[in-house]
């Protein structure tokens, strides 16, 4: 019988273990002059994520979340800077949450389940409060610079200490 409660615990330790999500924020692919969705550059680079987050990378995408889009057509270029991604990957973009809704950001995160890690995309100034409501102290919360689309923060599980690393997405013939 003991072995079977042995076994039992490891089964659940590894369970906890697997819920224990690194989040990667980054911002929408880049846009037109004018108008709602992502310029050629932006599309670019959303052809570009689906090697910088794809299968063969070591991100381990499990849940990929972009904000709540409208009808008509605004707000979406988070969810269309992932989407080739996701199809890649089999997985659904989750889309409830609002732009300005980050503790409805902070719940999904805190009660994501599955395997792999969490990828977030949404609008650039937004970014800093989502790693805020996820509990960073305030120094450690940056500001995601309103001339570039290539940074992905990484924020570790417990999500206290904020964005730990900052790295560039490389793309191809859009980041140097
Ligand atoms: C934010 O999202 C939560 C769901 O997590 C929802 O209950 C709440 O009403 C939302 N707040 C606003 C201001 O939309």
């Amino acid at each position: 019988m003991q072995i079977y409660t042995i076994l039992a615990q490891l089964a659940l330790v590894s369970v906890v273990a697997a819920a224990q999500p690194t989040v990667y924020l980054i911002r929408h692919g880049e846009k037109p002059s004018s108008g709602n969705g992502l310029s050629a550059a932006g599309m670019q680079r959303a052809q570009c994520l689906r090697s910088v987050f794809g299968k063969s990378s070591s991100y381990n995408i499990g849940n990929i979340m972009a904000q709540t889009y409208k009808a008509d057509g605004s707000r979406k270029r988070p969810y269309d800077t992932v989407t080739p991604l996701a199809a890649d990957l089999g997985l659904p973009v989750d889309t409830s949450c609002d732009r300005d809704n980050a503790s409805c950001v902070e719940n999904v995160v805190k009660g994501y389940k599955g395997s792999g890690n969490i990828l977030i995309c949404w609008e650039h100034d937004a970014l800093s409060d989502i790693v805020d409501e996820l509990g960073a102290k305030k120094d450690n919360v940056p500001s995601y610079p309103s001339d570039r689309f290539d940074i992905i923060w990484t924020d570790p599980y417990s999500y206290d200490a904020g964005v730990t690393s900052q790295t560039s997405e490389k793309c191809p013939g859009l980041d140097s």
